[in-house]
């Protein structure tokens, strides 16, 4: 059974009417209780307004978003959401950003409890050194890692990541990786990774949909990853099905890149052969005033 999913989801954004720009059209996704599923696209096809459906903090204009049967109304705990910049309150520290995340989930727990999930978390991102010091004052990969411990201490039944680690360096990218496959395969909870990389896809889901390009953008065919858990970066080199599926995956994303740039050509208005005028013709023309 679905976890969460988005069925026959349109959404545009701006006026009715003749300007409003449909982004996605006639989305269906579903995701199952324990399962980790990747969307992979280009810059401007949808990704976050897809994500961020799910996550209740836009409407579907038509169709419907649905976790565990029941409509989404809008943001809600279950619902942790890791956004696409690290969106951290630059006056708290550490410690502070996590806490306000714990104090508003969990406002039955004692302070003590509280303040053990904070710890607990902060340490998952292996952040304690870093406690006690502010945004400003961290690296940028430290930073995503207070935005990963902040919405996984608030323990929500999905866990929603629209491209978390597209900011990083390659190096600290891989190894956040390692941490989100190490967290998850812990938890194992409902997942969904926004990305523009298919080599990480491919190391944390379970299955991979491409988004096709817009406007009016739909999902293109599902590619299951049949690779075993846990997966390793260089293990996943040498494997012929890790090989196999990136090849098919990269060719459809190079594919429907191409037939976009083609039918954006298409749309080209031929310019009128506009010609400057002949100086010896001007200096011949007389003022009429
Ligand atoms: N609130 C909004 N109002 C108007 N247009 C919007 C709004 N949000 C998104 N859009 C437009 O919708 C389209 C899709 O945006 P979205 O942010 O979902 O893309 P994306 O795939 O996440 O891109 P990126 O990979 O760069 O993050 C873009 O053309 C964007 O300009
Ligand atoms: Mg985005």
């Amino acid at each position: 059974m679905a976890f969460i999913e988005l069925r026959n989801v349109s959404k545009g954004f701006g006026p009715p009417g003749p300007n409003r720009v449909e982004v996605l059209r006639d989305i269906n996704l579903s995701v199952r209780e324990s399962e980790f599923v990747a969307i992979v696209g280009y810059s401007g096809t949808g990704k976050s307004t897809l994500i961020n459906m799910m996550a209740g903090l836009l409407k579907p204009d038509a169709g419907s978003a649905l976790l565990k049967g029941a409509p989404i109304k809008g943001p809600e705990r279950d619902l942790g959401l890791i956004f696409q910049n690290y969106s951290l309150l630059p006056w708290l520290t550490v410690y502070g950003n996590v806490a306000l995340a714990v104090n508003a989930a969990f406002k039955n727990w004692s302070r003590k409890e509280r303040d053990q999930q904070v710890r607990r978390f902060v340490d998952l991102v292996n952040l304690t050194p870093a406690l006690e010091k502010r945004p400003g004052e961290l690296s940028g990969g430290m930073r995503q890692r207070v935005a990963v411990a902040r919405t996984l201490a608030m323990d929500p039944e999905v866990l929603l990541m629209d491209e978390p680690l597209g900011a990083l360096d390659a190096l600290t990218r891989g190894e956040l990786q390692k941490e989100i496959a190490a967290i998850w395969e812990k938890q194992r909870k409902a997942a969904v990774l926004i990305t523009n990389s298919v080599d990480e896809a491919l190391l944390l889901a379970d299955r991979i949909t491409p988004l096709n390009l817009g406007p009016g953008a739909t999902l293109g065919p599902e590619f299951a990853v049949d690779l075993p858990r846990p997966r390793s970066a260089a293990a996943l080199n040498k494997n012929p099905t890790f090989t196999r599926l990136r090849g098919e995956i990269t060719d459809y994303l190079i594919e429907i890149g191409r037939a976009g740039k083609a039918s954006t050509n298409d749309k080209i208005v031929p310019l009128p052969d506009v010609r400057p005028l002949d100086p010896s013709e001007r200096a011949s023309r007389t003022w009429v005033s």
